[in-house]
């Protein structure tokens, strides 16, 4: 059965709605009895990211025989082009029946604008506020509702490096640099012996790159007051912060700006053409689904300066208002919150999963590494992925970091970062 032959046959909203498989209302929408298409907007449209979704979806179409996927994947890492596409359907009132969106500041924007249904009464029946940490569902949950279901964690502070590329410079793998004036030493090594030291891509990457470095240099508290206020973006510590970027990009691909996403720049540690790439752990996928080998062909290891510390972001799915067929957004959810779902799409996304509850056996070397730093580490909310500031912010943040590229003006950026935080801190 099809919503569009429905539509055919039913004319009132309210019996379409229970012929899907929902009550009268979103609350009493049953995904156990739903059909038709399920929409769902995410921006994992390509390489090892969609080698993720296709794992999910795959249990969700054994867990739910009845219902076909529709993926509205719109192509460009972290949302870059997705969360503007997004936000015009759904301000059109063009709502897909779930989407994609960061736990943290990124879902308030959502909540703020009353896009998205209350989701406690589904959490209570799927028994998640026992399955997911708390540190999670503080950040997902306002005013004591809950408004979307976590798929993962992803870890934004990893530097991801080429073996044979650092020895060829005379350094060791298995010993990482202790702080950034170590790591810049090594890259000095690297520059040397004539490879490009760090590779980064276009806007978004820099600016996680930004963000690895504000939390290298200022320390998680610091770090972290840069966006609830308590620390000064005018203050002599964030100087040194910025002339530290500015130091890391001097050993940077010239080309930074062309590379159009992150995946081109992993690329570039892959085949030795550069040693460094900081990247979330959505590159552990690339780098396994490429048939290279941890310890061997590539490193990881936490930014140096940031090590006991987890960057934080976690994907996490709606039910928007307005969405065509809400027991199917729930029967997508159901999916997302299950151990087989989280098991089979973090295997595959390099993450690792939101339940604490999935068995960790079958994850690789790097996953089991993850899992344990994230019950032990300092969590930090990303920059560059939704959990810190909202989407605003961080879009004229971005800007200005993008500019930076350019002049390198040290006190034009700090300027810039500090009215922009201005203007946004609560
Ligand atoms: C992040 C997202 C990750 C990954 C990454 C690169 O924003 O949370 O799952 O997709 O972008 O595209």
């Amino acid at each position: 059965m099809r919503r569009v032959s429905l539509l055919a046959s039913v004319a009132a909203a309210g019996l379409l709605l229970s012929a899907c498989g929902g009550g009268s209302s979103v609350e009493e929408a049953n995904p156990t009895e739903a059909t038709g298409s399920v929409g769902v907007f995410t921006w994992w449209a390509d390489g090892s990211e969609k080698v993720g979704l296709d794992a999910l979806v795959d249990i969700f179409d054994e867990q739910y025989p009845d219902l076909t996927f529709d993926n509205l994947a719109v192509a460009g890492g972290a949302g870059s082009q997705a969360k503007s596409v997004l936000a015009a359907n759904l301000k059109s009132g063009n709502p897909p029946d779930s989407f994609q969106a960061h736990a943290g500041a990124e879902l308030q924007d959502y909540i703020n604008a009353d896009q998205l249904e209350d989701l406690s009464s589904f959490y209570e029946e799927a028994q998640l506020n026992e399955a997911f940490p708390q540190d999670l569902l503080d950040r997902l949950t306002v005013d004591g509702k809950i408004y979307s279901v976590p798929s993962n964690i992803h870890r934004a502070n990893v530097v991801w490096a080429n073996v044979e590329v650092l020895e060829e410079a005379g350094l060791d793998p298995n010993n990482p640099p202790a702080d950034l004036d170590a790591w810049f030493a090594d890259m000095d090594k690297i520059k040397e012996s004539g490879t490009t030291p760090l590779a980064v891509a276009g806007t978004w990457t820099q600016v996680q790159l930004f963000e690895n470095i504000l939390l290298a240099t200022l320390g998680p508290e610091g770090y972290s007051g840069l966006w609830d206020g308590t620390t000064d973006w005018k203050s002599p510590e964030v100087t040194e912060a910025i002339e530290n970027y500015k130091k890391a990009l001097s050993y940077t691909n010239s080309d930074r700006d062309t590379l159009s996403d992150w995946g081109p720049a992993t690329q570039l540690v892959e085949d030795g053409a550069a040693a460094y790439n900081v990247m979330g752990d959505w590159a552990e996928a690339k780098f396994a689904q490429d048939g290279l080998k941890p310890g061997t062909d590539y490193v990881y290891f936490p930014t140096p300066g940031t090590d006991g510390v987890f960057d934080f972001l976690a994907d996490s799915f709606t039910l928007p208002k307005g969405a065509p067929n809400p027991a199917g957004s729930k029967a997508w959810l159901t999916t997302i919150s299950s151990v087989e779902g989280q098991q089979a799409f973090n295997a595959a996304k390099g993450s690792i999963p939101a339940r604490t509850d999935v068995p960790s056996d079958e994850f690789g070397e790097y996953q089991k590494s993850a899992i344990e730093d994230f019950s032990s580490d300092t969590i930090v909310s990303s920059l560059a992925h939704g959990a810190a500031v909202p989407v605003a912010w961080l879009n004229e943040l971005s800007t200005a970091v993008s500019k930076f590229g350019g002049p390198q003006d040290v006190a034009a950026l700090q300027e810039s970062a500090a009215s922009i935080a201005e203007k946004f801190a609560q």
